[in-house]
């Protein structure tokens, strides 16, 4: 179902994450490249009261897409209609939404890499001519049916924008990559989130869950949400550092901020002996979705350098050997370390 939220501010169906979710950019923390620049787009649009180009936010999940798309739309002062990309399988729907838009308005695409192309491809004379012509009568010479559009502003959200075919991407013409939040900006998303949950927090206690939680203010607002249990459970006045290191082990979540499922995977590599492994053989072997695990848990091995991205599948570095105290491949295996 579409989801059409007034200029001021939306909700989603999830009330925790409406309560934390920055409404604003002065609420947004960090990721200052990202917002400065359309901080920049916004406001040179409005000063020539023309509409903001089309947008795509492009980064791992839990990082604040959704949320600028939404703070975008508030910011230009108009509304924001969201939809993802699975659930516009037919260009019918497609139009049917486009067609009721009035001038101004933001259409949110989430996981737009997800859309069929048949529907992609419908898209793209609207995004640029705000026309669509709707193939009618095959049976009859294939007549097309023109369809004039409000201009709308499309905000496209994707975790893997190596999807999108490269005459959609060319369309957007604001393009803004979200990057894992180092953790000194984590810490002041811990701070934020106990502040609007009201519980106390130790400054060292926050560092250790910054440090843990992947680079993503969604899962520091995870783990600040469940230490806040462990805490009250343990009759424990405040978050401090025994509570969160405790909290954190029964969550399974180890220094380096890996979880089990993250762990097993590195599990299933260290156990190919240092060849590669096709992400479905990984998938299978730790009962998951190979786009979970290609979406979800991967980029930030990748990026902490546990696992390499070949085209004939992923391996796993020393580092993931080490961190799971596993044998590292023997001596000839060993060259490819060090190397
Ligand atoms: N910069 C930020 N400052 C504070 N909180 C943030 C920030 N970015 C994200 N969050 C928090 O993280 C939650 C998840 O963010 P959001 O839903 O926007 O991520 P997303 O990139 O759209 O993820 P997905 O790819 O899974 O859809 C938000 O509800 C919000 O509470
Ligand atoms: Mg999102």
């Amino acid at each position: 179902m579409d989801e059409i939220v007034g200029p001021q501010f939306s909700q989603t169906p999830d009330p925790y994450e409406n309560q934390l979710r920055p409404k604003s950019f002065a609420d947004f923390i960090d990721q200052s490249s990202v917002v400065e620049n359309l901080r920049v787009y916004i406001n040179a649009a409005r000063d020539r009261g023309d509409m903001l180009d089309h947008v795509l936010l492009t980064g791992p999940p839990g990082l604040g897409k959704t949320t600028l798309a939404h703070i975008l739309a508030a910011e230009m002062g108009h509304p924001l209609i969201a939809q993802s990309g699975p659930a516009l399988d037919r260009p019918a729907k497609l139009l049917s939404i486009l067609t009721s838009l009035d001038q101004g308005f933001v259409i949110f695409i989430d996981e737009i890499h997800r859309m069929p192309n048949i529907v992609a491809e419908y898209l793209y004379t609207a995004m640029t001519d705000f026309k669509i012509e709707l193939a009618v009568d095959q049976g009859f010479g294939g007549n097309r049916l023109p369809f004039e559009l409000s201009q709308f502003t499309l905000v496209g959200a994707t975790t893997s924008e190596g999807m999108l075919l490269s005459p959609f991407r060319d369309r957007f013409k604001i393009e803004e990559k979200l990057t894992f939040y180092p953790p000194d900006e984590l810490f002041n998303v811990v701070m934020r989130t106990a502040r609007i949950l009201g519980v106390k927090i130790d400054a060292d206690a926050a560092k250790i869950i910054s440090a843990r939680a992947r680079g993503t203010p969604r899962i520091t607002n995870k783990y600040v949400a469940r230490i806040r249990d462990f805490a009250q459970e343990w009759d424990a006045e405040k978050i401090t550092t025994d509570v969160t290191e405790k909290a954190l082990d029964r969550l399974g979540v180890d220094g380096c901020g890996l979880t089990r499922l993250d762990r097993e995977i590195l599990g299933v590599l260290a156990r190919s002996g240092g060849k590669a492994v096709g992400l479905k053989t990984i998938a299978v072997s730790v009962s998951e979705e190979p786009r979970t695990i290609e979406e979800k848990y991967e980029p930030f091995l990748i990026q902490q350098g546990f696992i390499l991205k070949t085209p004939q599948g992923r391996v796993p570095t020393k580092k993931a050997f080490e961190h799971i105290d596993a044998v590292p491949p023997n001596q000839s295996q060993g060259k490819l370390f060090d190397a």
